[in-house]
């Protein structure tokens, strides 16, 4: 197939989140898999030299182009008129309405077909109404951006929305887990106020991978013993200690060590965690938080050390090194998320045997096996997806069911059983295949 990934970030280049990480990873899955890719994304001042544009088309297929979007001349050539186009988020949504408006009635990418992927409903382009002339589309696609924003009162939320437009324009929709893909339409406005329209539409989850070259734990250049899954159980207790060291508390690889790492704003929950730690930090625990975002959460987080001196570390820094110090070094990554479409944290955390203790919710309950992998907040309940991640008892009961387990042989089957899964984009690029091929773009059957 001829497929063309449009995003806002891409990985290594640009990224502030996981949506980059996907950018980044899945299109050159894809090209392995012997597709035609290219990958367009824009080329924020920063990134100046990073960017090929001198490569031609032509050149080698095994990896896809990257390009920026001055390279007008790459869109005609060999993508011809039987595309793929993967729009990523409402920042791209508005692409199947240009191709349909602007393009395709003058023969232009007559056969192409746009499969548009919600990484994240929560920000979805809402503007004002008037702002629907400023893009420049006939008429005809007003009532696809039309929209109620119901979170502004009074009701004088009269909008556009550029997703909602995205979700209905498109030939199909996915989004990054299938459970993901149950909560948007599940009514409970996981779906952002879009749960109606997505409700009329099919959503395919489909669970991302992640870079196991960047996190490996047999090749990471930011951690002093390397080790792999024969070797985990007798390493890492040093790598515990490193960190131990490193962040300032006591050194000591018999205490279990729980870490959190993330964007500090609501939907990663640092503030959850902060308010459940009274309820398990009489446990024999070591907390250790890296992450930077709102202020107010910044701040929370480095109040740990001087509330919990011995036993806590908020560190409201970007720091690569420190990340991967943590992943490995910790026994535990805690992800108290409110809600998360895929999540990648917990991908990482696995790759390096780190058990995760998760919020039952998105991506989290797909990729964390309660008791085999991970610990579910929902498993204390039969109907798991019920407990709500904001509930601070039950965040805290989880956290001490799973210390629970620590140095006992069942915690040392779960490490290994989280090393020995393959998390690397191989499986998610063929379940990709899948579902692009399904849109029946001609030039499918050459294999690429
Ligand atoms: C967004 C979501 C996150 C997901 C990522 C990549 O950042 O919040 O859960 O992993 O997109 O799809």
């Amino acid at each position: 197939m001829n497929l063309i990934f449009v995003g806002t970030e891409i990985g290594p280049w640009s990224k502030t989140g996981g949506l980059g990480d996907v950018l980044g990873g899945l299109p050159p899955a894809m090209a392995a898999n012997g597709h035609r890719v290219m990958t367009i994304a824009p080329r924020y001042d920063q990134y100046k030299d990073a960017w090929d544009t001198s490569v031609t088309v032509e050149a080698a297929l095994e990896a896809p182009r990257v390009l920026n979007l001055n390279s007008n001349p790459y869109f005609s050539g060999p993508y011809g008129e039987d595309v793929v186009f993967i729009a990523n988020d409402w920042h791209t949504a508005l692409l199947p309405c240009y191709l349909k408006s602007m393009y395709q009635p003058f023969g232009l990418y007559k056969n192409a077909k746009v499969a548009f992927c919600i990484h994240n409903i929560a920000y979805q382009g809402r503007f004002a109404f008037a702002d629907f002339s400023l893009l420049n589309l006939p008429n005809k696609f007003r009532s696809s951006f039309d929209f109620i924003d119901g979170h502004v009162k009074p009701v004088i939320g009269r909008k556009i929305n550029w997703m909602k437009a995205g979700i209905l324009e498109s030939h199909m929709v996915l989004t990054v887990s299938p459970y993901y893909a149950e909560e948007l339409v599940s009514g409970v406005d996981k779906g952002v106020e879009l749960d109606t329209i997505l409700r009329k539409t099919s959503v395919l989850g489909i669970v991302n991978g992640m870079d196991v070259q960047e996190w490996n734990p047999s090749a990471d250049k930011y951690i002093s013993f390397k080790y792999d899954a024969s070797t985990v159980l007798s390493v890492k207790p040093l790598l515990k200690e490193a960190l131990q060291a490193e962040v300032g508390l006591p050194v000591d690889a018999s205490i279990p060590l729980i870490a959190f790492i993330g964007r500090l704003e609501e939907q990663k929950g640092s503030d959850i965690l902060a308010e459940a730690i009274p309820e398990f930090i009489e446990e024999n625990v070591q907390i250790v938080a890296l992450g930077t975002g709102k202020k107010r959460m910044e701040k929370q987080l480095e109040q740990l050390e001087t509330l919990y001196p011995d036993k806590a570390r908020g560190v409201a820094k970007f720091n690569v090194p420190l990340a991967h110090m943590i992943i490995a070094g910790a026994d535990y990554i805690l992800v108290p998320s409110r809600f998360e479409p895929c999540g990648l944290i917990q991908l990482q955390a696995m790759r390096y045997g780190t058990v995760p203790i998760v919020a039952s919710t998105g991506g989290l309950v797909d990729t964390v096996k309660e008791g085999f992998t991970g610990f579910q907040m929902g498993a204390f309940n039969v109907e798991c997806e019920a407990v709500d991640p904001a509930d601070v008892t039950a965040l805290a009961s989880n956290v001490k069911r799973a210390l629970g387990v620590h140095g006992t042989p069942a915690f040392a089957e779960m490490i290994k059983n989280c090393m020995a899964q393959d998390l690397s984009w191989k499986r998610p690029a063929k379940k990709w295949e899948n579902a692009l091929l399904s849109l029946g773009v001609a030039g499918s059957e050459a294999g690429i």
